[in-house]
């Protein structure tokens, strides 16, 4: 499991793409009285200031729901609002989402699908809770020095044995190299989603060796799993995997410049079509 404190250091070194995004957020309709969910919503960082002032403004209730119950307890601890609350699910489980016999109006998935290699299944999820002219919104990475860094990690013997499951965490587009958008459109064609808009945002970050270290540590699924005396050997190893690659290039001044590419999409349930979306 993630640690959400390690998470939340790290991640601020990374782009912000929703900051981009805002207009396309703003595309979606929003009416009084609605129920939205936030799937996969970690520590609550990204509903908060994306999804929770619409919420309020629309007099609408918004579910956090999040496998790891770290992320929620610091999602709980850290956003208390009238309109929000966070609870520990997987929908991938048999009685395991929280909120059973809830449709939803709208359902946000953000940085997650990308960790889960059955994320069809998961469309195909939120199409049953979903309820006929309703949206999903997703943006997870589809490329990112990250992946394959976990995966060189994962097979050096002495983290194989905290990292055993680390295949069940990529979707099959990164372990076949597929196109991720064309992945997502087919899929979400197959469960029966309209398209409203997909789109690759593409960026290039620049880090020191050490925030990119620490950033890419903290994206491990499994580091609470790994003893904390551990984590300097761990960080060394990451290094050195890390100087090793081809994609990350040293740019003369100690900082590391990688891509960070980002898949947005927006689909919708068919029915009750006129509800406004606003095409780009
Ligand atoms: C990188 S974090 C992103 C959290 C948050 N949405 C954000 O933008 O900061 C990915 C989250 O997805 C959650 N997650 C991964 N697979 C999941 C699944 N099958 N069901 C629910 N949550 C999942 C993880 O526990 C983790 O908190």
């Amino acid at each position: 499991m993630w640690d959400p404190d390690m998470y939340v250091k790290a991640i601020v070194n990374l782009p912000e793409c929703l900051d981009a995004l805002t207009d396309r957020l703003d595309a979606i309709p929003w009416r009084e009285g609605e129920v939205v969910l936030d799937y996969g919503c970690g520590t609550g960082r990204a509903t908060v200031p994306f999804l929770l002032p619409k919420t309020v403004a629309t007099n609408s209730r918004l579910f956090g729901v999040d496998k790891s119950s770290a992320m929620i307890t610091t999602a709980n601890e850290g956003n208390k609002s009238d309109h929000a609350s966070y609870a520990v699910g997987n929908i991938l489980e048999d009685g395991g989402f929280p909120h059973e016999g809830v449709i939803f109006d709208k359902i946000f998935s953000f940085y997650c699908l990308h960790w889960c290699k059955e994320y069809k299944k998961i469309l195909a999820k939120f199409y049953s809770i979903l309820k006929p002219g309703g949206y999903i919104c997703l943006l997870y990475v589809i490329e990112c020095p990250h992946f394959l860094l976990l995966q060189q990690i994962g097979k050096l013997p002495k983290w194989a044995g905290y990292m055993k499951e680390i295949r069940d965490h990529f979707p099959d587009w990164i372990e076949h190299s597929q196109d991720a958008r064309t992945e997502l459109e087919k899929s979400c064609k197959e469960i029966g989603y309209e398209k409203l808009e997909s789109l690759v945002h593409k960026s290039n970050v620049k880090l020191t060796l050490d925030a990119f270290t620490d950033l890419v540590m903290s994206l491990n699924p499994y580091l609470s799993e790994i003893p904390s005396a551990l984590y300097p050997e761990l960080k060394a190893d990451y290094a050195k995997l890390i100087l090793d690659k081809g994609d990350v290039v040293q740019d003369g001044c100690q900082e590391l410049q990688f891509k960070h590419d980002m898949l947005f999409a927006i689909f919708r349930k068919p029915g009750n079509e006129n509800n406004g979306f606003v095409r780009n």
